[in-house]
């Protein structure tokens, strides 16, 4: 027996997650999968009633878990930087969670905006723990016009040859392919060190192959020619932005999945979709539950069940592919419910 610890959080978390919920129940009914669950009301709401998104041993209470199923945080109530660093950033840092692993794939059916997006299937492995979002810095003289703000980014060799290590394993396991992002041009220090790591780490693998290219030229990359990635290794902040845009490449951010990964497994693990509580549309019952449903699979696949995961994973084309199933976002009618009945009539089909 599994224990998992569900956030729901805010505005469409709620809709997304009870959503996933019923799909993983129908999917470990399947393969004979014990889970118990958990529920959490950390959120703004919670903030804004009690003054802190989660309880002050919110922390030691997750740790008892196995995995963490996050939906959203976020409402235009609450700074965005109380809802992340309230909840999400102390999650991940407390549980080393140092791997981001954000999968893309253009579905059959989903219209990328771009018109040859080909058979796209890549990786963004981001660094989750360091790099530039960091506390090291601080602000002086507020208020007078010399006013400054230092932000400092912070590279160890150890964080950085962790998560190379786990993108270029990765790679090993899919089409052998790794493109590190950098920026050494420009960036004088911690880029360079970067790339001197990516070089020294890809001794020990040499079934993969690897290249390295600069974030601005990736970015026009990941629009031009999508097809050609397959695992893309990349610093906290050029992961995160290189992610949505593959993620907007892919058709839309309402099917995009992230894992949170503590590879030692000495910590839970979190898996939440990649898109926030959108405000605009919570409430509505339009929420497109795909990309909280592919968090489940990758979290099944963590726990040790890929089968199952592989078994979301069909459940997802297929109601892709189909006209009917698909949610406004992806030019459909269907709403949460039908798209979440589909599914799960996919796998009992
Ligand atoms: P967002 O992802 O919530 O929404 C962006 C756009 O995509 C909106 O038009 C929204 O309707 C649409 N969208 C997002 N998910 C969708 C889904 N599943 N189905 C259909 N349409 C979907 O990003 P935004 O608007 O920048 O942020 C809203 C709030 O969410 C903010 O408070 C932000 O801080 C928070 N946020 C939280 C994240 C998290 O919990 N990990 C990640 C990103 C944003
Ligand atoms: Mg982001």
């Amino acid at each position: 027996m599994r224990r998992v610890a569900v956030i729901p959080g805010d505005g469409i978390g709620p809709e997304v997650i009870h959503a996933a919920r019923r799909v993983l129940d129908a999917v470990s009914a399947g393969h004979g999968i014990e889970l118990s669950y958990v529920e959490f009301d950390w959120s703004c709401r919670r903030y804004l009633e009690q003054g802190a998104m989660m309880p002050a041993d919110g922390l030691d209470t997750l740790r008892r878990f196995d995995a963490i199923l996050l939906g959203a945080v976020g409402w235009p109530d609450v700074a965005d930087h109380v809802s992340l660093w309230g909840l999400l950033i102390p999650i991940r840092r407390a549980f080393r969670q140092y791997v981001n692993l954000r999968p893309i794939r253009v579905f059959d059916g989903v219209d990328s905006p771009l018109r040859d997006a080909g058979p796209v299937d890549l990786v963004v492995v981001r660094e989750n723990v360091e790099g530039e979002y960091s506390e090291a810095g601080g602000r002086l003289n507020r208020g007078f016009p010399d006013e400054l703000a230092i932000q400092e980014a912070i590279f160890t060799r150890a964080g950085v040859s962790r998560i190379v290590d786990y993108a270029f394993e990765l790679a090993g396991t899919r089409r052998g392919y790794l493109t590190s992002a950098t920026k050494s041009n420009g960036i004088v220090h911690t880029l360079p060190f970067w790339d001197e790591i990516v070089a020294e780490r890809a001794a020990a693998f040499p079934a993969v192959r690897w290249d390295s290219e600069h974030i601005d030229a990736l970015a026009a990359k990941f629009v031009l020619t999508p097809q050609r990635f397959d695992v893309v290794v990349a610093s906290n902040l050029f992961g995160d932005i290189l992610s949505d845009l593959a993620a907007a490449v892919a058709g839309s951010i309402g099917i995009a999945p992230s894992a949170n990964l503590d590879p030692t497994r000495t910590h839970p693990s979190m898996f939440e979709p990649v898109h926030g509580s959108a405000p605009d549309i919570a409430g509505r019952g339009i929420a497109n539950p795909v990309g909280a449903v592919w968090s489940a699979a990758l979290m099944l696949d963590h726990l040790g069940h890929p089968a199952a995961a592989a078994a979301l994973v069909a459940a997802i084309e297929h109601t892709l592919a189909t006209p009917s199933t698909r949610t406004p976002d992806l030019g459909g009618t269907a709403s949460t419910t039908e798209v979440t009945d589909a599914l799960i009539a996919a796998l009992e089909g």
